[in-house]
């Protein structure tokens, strides 16, 4: 983290959009001006402009019972329909909405049309299965068109999804599908990843089996989708073939249109405690958002552009910049199925290559680790079709920023590195590509209609040059609605920290420059960032313990060259244990544990097996001191622990 400081620090270089840019951009200026104007007035004219009402709304914001907020509260709409249907009846329907690449290299054009299509026979099986307003769905899946479908048909039935990413385990997917009460879950038998069948159904059936403690089933059927071509178990009755009941089903659906305020998804995130929290995103004020940011951020021309980005559905990113934004603005795009280096670390810039992609949105960790690789493989491949270049999830270093337009964008093209979050639903703060002259590694500024300040512990501005916490000031279109199932915890976690109400307390540290441009400095919790995706430390540390061998647990996040931040874990074994197992191998089996509870992502980089933690008089772990260790500096201050030497101790054993 304080390296990334320094870098930061010292950047002064700029990059103002070129002439070609701006002559076609699609904002200006006067984006900014009329939402300075008049904020509410600007979201009502976007909502209206983007999105079709089927009852149009008179009320824009109801702020009257923060932090509850309803946007465009009586009006109402359709969500697939005005991310399907409308364009269809335009008569955009031959135009690709999905070029969708599996990763052995099979892959599939979808046009609207088909897309609508398709979408109306998933609607009409799942009301068959009497599943309707309100209920919950999980989506378990690869990226293939089947997970935007099986979206867009939840959504269209006025339904509630929770995809939940492909690589979590059966006991995350289980707790997940749990708290939600899902009646359904839709997977496949596997998907493809690194060259082999991952497979995804017998996750489900684990997560669904061994209900002895009471437990009530919520779960009456599981969808699933051959793509795997893998061996499954099927309970009769419970299962369904995607492939025997979707095709059979009538194409003829009428999107009824439901109140913009009517649940849309969940998608659980990472939280300071163990349990993960599930964001909740409502219809109209989502969809103005997604829709918006994506039109203007990524300058979209949806008859002319290739958008791709590379994020999974799993995650924020691939509802609201694969799922609901392009698709409501009509935009052609780019899926992938599997990882950037099968079958060849050329892959991705050969998807660019293939359909001729103009827009490619990523991650920092995916840049970082091209780099590694070197600018020989990517230089193989025609990449004149891009033009503009997107960053998300983490701060990107000035040095992989640079890269990152070199390399990847000809030295031309304008990058955005875009800040948001699961809960704002949606791009907050950005450059216009077309308006702002870019810095490497700052965000930059907050989109028009949308209010950030950095402020003090008190509350107060910083004030441009100086750092701070991140909050927004105004309510925004597609902020969370709450967190499902728990209203308390939903305005603990981030209305309550300062005493000024209405404040969003983001959970990033930031700093403005003297410009008043934004430096996002990273979290301030105990919720790490490894590869732009949060992963709270409680979660990996009662993972950790639930694991026989272990008596306690400590997680943090040490900055990674790759990754940005990797999951360091220090460990406390059982004295029986100990004397019966080699250190060494304990620590490769509580990796592997936690990659086999959590997921993949979630695995330990590093296992240190100590013999004590570092703890204050009131027993809490001070993970500050442990990130020094992992990151290799010399301790902090240790004068409020309950025992001094502890740390000197841990350093020597690290060592
Ligand atoms: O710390 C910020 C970081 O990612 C967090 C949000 O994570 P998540 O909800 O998983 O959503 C990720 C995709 C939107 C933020 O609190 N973050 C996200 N984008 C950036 C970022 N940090 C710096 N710069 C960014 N562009």
């Amino acid at each position: 983290m304080s390296s990334q400081i320094d870098h930061l620090l010292d950047e002064t270089r700029q990059f103002p959009p070129s002439e070609e840019f701006v002559a076609r951009s699609v904002s200006s200026p006067a984006l900014y001006e009329s939402a300075a104007a008049d904020r509410e007035a600007f979201w009502a004219t976007q909502s209206r402009e983007l999105l079709e009402w089927h009852k149009p709304f008179t009320q824009v914001l109801d702020w009257s019972t923060p932090p509850f907020a309803k946007w465009f509260g009586d009006g109402e709409l359709n969500v697939a329909y005005n991310c399907l249907d409308r364009h269809v009846e335009a008569g955009n329907g031959d135009r690709v909405a999905l070029h969708w690449e599996g990763e052995p290299g099979d892959s599939r054009s979808i046009t609207y049309a088909e897309l609508t299509e398709e979408v109306k026979r998933v609607a009409n099986v799942l009301e068959g299965l009497g599943i309707g307003h309100g209920d919950r769905v999980a989506i378990y899946l690869p990226m293939i068109p089947e997970a935007v479908a099986s979206m867009l048909a939840v959504a269209r039935v006025g339904a509630i999804h929770s995809v939940v990413f492909g690589g979590f385990s059966a006991d995350s997917l289980r707790s997940r599908i749990d708290d939600a009460g899902a009646k359904l879950v839709i997977t496949a038998d596997g998907g493809y990843r690194k060259g082999r069948v991952s497979a995804l159904k017998p996750a489900v059936d684990q997560a669904l089996a061994d209900r002895g403690d009471g437990e009530q089933q919520t779960v009456e059927h599981v969808l699933v989708v051959k793509r795997g071509e893998n061996e499954v178990e099927w309970e009769e009755g419970r299962d369904l073939w995607w492939h025997e009941v979707v095709p059979a089903a009538s194409p003829e659906h009428t999107a009824e249109a439901f109140p913009a305020e009517n649940p849309l998804f969940i998608l659980y995130t990472s939280g300071t405690t163990g349990k993960p929290k599930g964001i909740l995103h409502t219809s109209g004020g989502y969809l103005t958002q997604a829709a918006y940011s994506h039109k203007y951020v990524f300058d979209l021309h949806p008859e002319t552009d290739v958008y791709w980005c590379t994020a999974d559905i799993g995650w924020i990113t691939g509802h609201s910049y694969v799922a609901y934004g392009p698709l409501a603005n009509g935009a052609t795009q780019v899926i992938y199925e599997g990882t950037p280096d099968a079958p060849h670390p050329g892959r991705w810039w050969e998807i660019i290559e293939k359909y001729k992609v103009s827009i490619f949105y990523t991650a920092p960790t995916a840049i970082r680790s091209f780099m590694k690789i070197g600018r020989s493989v990517p230089a193989k491949f025609d990449l004149s079709s891009l033009r503009l270049l997107g960053s998300v999830g983490e701060p990107i270093n000035p040095e992989a920023w640079i890269w990152y337009r070199d390399v990847i964008g000809a030295g031309k093209t304008p990058i955005v590195d875009t800040w948001w979050q699961t809960e704002t639903g949606a791009i907050m703060v950005s450059a216009l590509p077309g308006v702002t002259a870019t810095k490497p590694g700052s965000a930059q500024v907050p989109l028009p209609g949308i209010s950030i300040d950095v402020v003090d512990e008190s509350g107060s501005e910083v004030g441009n040059g100086n750092g701070g916490l991140l909050v927004v000031t105004e309510p925004w279109p597609s902020m969370l609605r709450g967190i499902w199932g728990d209203p308390e915890r939903f305005t603990e976690t981030y209305w309550e920290k300062f005493e000024k109400q209405g404040y969003y307390f983001a959970g990033d540290g930031a700093r403005l420059d003297q410009d008043g441009d934004l430096w996002l400095l990273g979290r301030v919790d105990d919720v790490m960032n490894v590869s732009g995706h949060r992963l709270s430390t409680a979660e990996i540390e009662s993972s950790l313990v639930a694991h026989e061998a272990t008596a306690e647990a400590a997680v943090v996040g040490a900055a990674d060259e790759t990754t940005g931040q990797a999951v360091v874990a220090f460990v406390i074994i059982k004295e029986s244990y100990l004397s019966a197992h080699d250190p060494a191998g304990l620590a490769q089996q509580l990796r592997l544990w936690v990659g086999e509870q959590i997921g993949a992502i979630a695995r330990p980089r590093d296992v240190y097996i100590v013999g004590e933690l570092p703890k204050t008089r009131s027993g809490k772990i001070m993970r500050r001191l442990l990130r020094d260790v992992a990151e290799g500096r010399e301790v902090g201050d240790t004068t409020t622990l309950a025992d001094t030497a502890v740390m000197s101790i841990i350093s020597a054993q690290v060592k």
